[in-house]
């Protein structure tokens, strides 16, 4: 008798440490937002919300709209997801557009089968998004290669006084994606401190970012209509094509390791482009982003005769780590980012028929300034 009374004690002691120490983990542990929003535009009507926090959770924006508050979860076939710490929430354009939001995430240590053990719940301040749909004057930040630069990145975007409607991001962002980690610190954080969650973000694939293994778990968070990095999307008077370079060298080169088959991928590609009709793009502004430009002679194929054909007049990329204009059939920008001895930003800006394109270093020294007519 004696000694089962020592087993119920003891298992009783058991499940009160174990109670008191999931409720000081739930305490001691609050949840917080780790990256702040990051609003990705993919090409369809709706913007995909993405951010980070320090535990696992629920993911939720919330606004209001016609008077009434709105609260959309992240949500996979109506279960709300909570094993992850990067949040994904998809919102429709109209309303976010001009809108004030938040994020959010409530902690979320169990779910079980019947109940769960919640913790505490961080939420954003409140951010207003513009996202105004411009006819004219508008103005893109296009940074690529930041390779982990992201001081450099800052002193150059000091010396850019205006305010710009859209950040795309080129690639290389990071030099690989070994780990959820690069994903989040680099392409995300960077994302949220440039836009401040303020302006739509278009994300183009580099070829570092193909390397790693979450190289192919990032893609979750990109939910295109196309599934894969290459779409459609038009902002305003601007009608753009993203296109997805890969890798930049043959896929038996001994870095892969065997673990590639861009050749199948830039077929699907091609062909996708090459079905694409002129008559869907009726931007004034016709522009095509890719971080490798040199796709003259893109594994066996010319890329920029499709591209001509569909009427686009200017192809911007990043790959090459140094700023230039180059005549072609379809002439391409290349923006810098980092360079031997240093690191440059640029923007395009759209206006009276006109593409103008400038990069400033972190010295504050304009490395290029060019301006050419498009109508
Ligand atoms: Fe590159």
């Amino acid at each position: 008798m004696k000694k089962i009374l020592i087993i119920i004690a003891s298992v009783i002691a058991f499940l009160l440490i174990v109670a008191l120490g999931a409720f000081l983990t739930l305490k001691l542990t609050p949840q917080k937002i780790k990256v702040q929003p990051v609003v990705f535009d993919m090409g369809n009507e709706n913007y995909c919300v993405l951010f980070v926090t320090s535990l696992k959770g629920s993911g939720y924006i919330k606004y209001t709209v016609n008077g009434e508050e709105k609260i959309i979860w992240d949500t996979t076939s109506g279960t709300i997801s909570t094993h992850d710490t990067v949040h994904k929430i998809i919102v429709p354009k109209e309303e976010l557009r001009g809108n004030t939001y938040v994020v959010g995430s409530q902690f979320v240590a169990y779910k079980l089968g019947y109940s769960a053990i919640k913790g505490d719940t961080a939420e954003s301040d409140p951010i207003k998004f513009r996202g105004e749909e411009k006819e004219d004057d508008i103005k893109l930040l296009t940074i690529t290669d930041i390779h982990e630069m992201e001081k450099s990145v800052k002193k150059s975007l000091s010396h850019f006084n205006e305010e710009h409607d859209m950040l795309v991001l080129l690639g290389d962002i990071t030099s690989d994606f070994g780990n959820k980690s690069r994903f989040t610190k680099h392409v995300l954080a960077d994302a949220a401190f440039i836009s401040k969650g303020e302006i739509p973000v278009v994300n183009v694939r580099g070829n570092h970012e193909t390397r790693g293994e979450y190289a192919s778990q990032m893609l979750q968070y990109f939910p295109t209509d196309t599934g894969e990095l290459y779409y459609t999307f038009d902002f305003g008077s601007l009608s753009a094509i993203v296109l997805d370079s890969g890798e930049d060298k043959e896929d038996d080169h001994v870095e892969y390791s065997g673990l590639v088959d861009f050749n199948s991928y830039r077929e699907r590609e091609y062909s996708w482009l090459t079905s694409l009709k002129a008559e869907d793009f009726t931007g004034k502004y016709k522009i095509v982003f890719c971080h490798d430009p040199g796709i003259d002679e893109h594994f066996g194929k010319n890329w920029l005769t499709p591209i001509k054909e569909l009427g686009f007049q200017l192809l911007v990329g990043g790959h090459y780590h140094k700023s230039m204009f180059i005549e072609s059939e379809v002439p391409a920008f290349v923006a810098c980012g980092k360079y031997s001895g240093g690191w440059a930003a640029s923007s395009l800006t759209l206006k009276d028929g006109t593409i103008k394109m400038l990069t400033i270093n972190t010295e504050g020294e304009v490395v290029l300034d060019k301006t050419i007519t498009v109508e």
